[in-house]
């Protein structure tokens, strides 16, 4: 070999970015993208054709863009619509059913693609659902920052009494999440957060939180965010679901 062409091939070597994020961690998220580009998930189109769902494996790889390198938002929020029909939406359905509440309309903040609000107007026989979020996704009906004072009295003068207010990993993303739920403290909510205990690998959620400026939370301050209401904790491993009733 010339020495110009090692010089090239040095030349020609990326350095990689260097990342907080452990190998376990990589080797984690890489072992659930062989998984799905497998096809090992039943779809419509992988039983169809044989081949798994194109547009899953795009939203794994923009996820794990998001993971590793930053930004690609709207991956995430695919794959969290994607996640939450999937896995969370039953196991939090049959729990708000047991709660007996019978609301006339539901209420999401931070309502992303807004699969969660969806499925639990469904369980109420389709009542209205107000979808939230300070961005503006697909569906938004109100486009509010809860963060701000203009964002809160836009979302709260739309609240009917007998609303069920629902959430899905929100309340990470919030600086001060007990200062604005308490703002809510009129209405039963049901909120959903991941909170992987049991996961080692899932420390990548905090390192990813902690990158963008958002504050990780611990299962046990969940009930001291909703001070004198009753919070009941059910497990939908790796998420919780919070049952929050009203205050009385
Ligand atoms: C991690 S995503 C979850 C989206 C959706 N709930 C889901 O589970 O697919 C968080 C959502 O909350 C919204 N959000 C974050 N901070 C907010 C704020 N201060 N006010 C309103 N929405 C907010 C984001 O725009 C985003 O859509």
């Amino acid at each position: 070999m010339s020495s110009g062409e090692g010089q090239a091939q040095i030349v020609g070597k990326k350095k990689l970015k260097e990342t907080r994020v452990k190998k376990e961690q990589i080797d984690e998220l890489y072992h659930l993208l062989r998984v799905v580009s497998n096809g090992d998930i039943s779809t419509e189109e992988f039983a169809r054709t044989g081949r798994p769902q194109r547009e899953v494996n795009r939203i794994f790889h923009g996820l794990s863009r998001h993971l590793l390198a930053g930004g690609d938002y709207d991956a995430l929020i695919q794959f969290s619509a994607y996640y939450g029909s999937r896995f969370l939406l039953k196991p939090a359905c049959e729990a708000i059913d047991k709660t007996g509440w019978a609301p006339v309309g539901i209420v999401e903040l931070g309502a992303g693609f807004g699969w969660f609000g969806r499925g639990v107007s469904a369980l109420f026989e389709s009542i209205p659902c107000l979808f939230v979020d300070k961005r503006h996704w697909v569906l938004i009906d109100i486009v509010a920052d809860l963060e701000t004072e203009h964002g809160l009295s836009k979302v709260l003068s739309a609240m009917r009494e007998g609303d069920l207010i629902v959430a899905a990993d929100l309340l990470h993303c919030l600086d001060d999440p007990k200062g604005i739920m308490s703002r809510f403290s009129k209405w039963p909510m049901a909120i959903l957060e991941y909170c992987p205990i049991s996961n080692d690998y899932a420390e990548s959620y905090t390192t990813q939180l902690r990158r963008y400026g958002a504050n990780p939370l611990a299962t046990e301050v969940f009930e001291e965010l909703f001070p004198g209401r009753r919070v009941d904790i059910v497990d939908i491993d790796p998420y919780i679901l919070l049952l929050v009733e009203a205050e009385k």
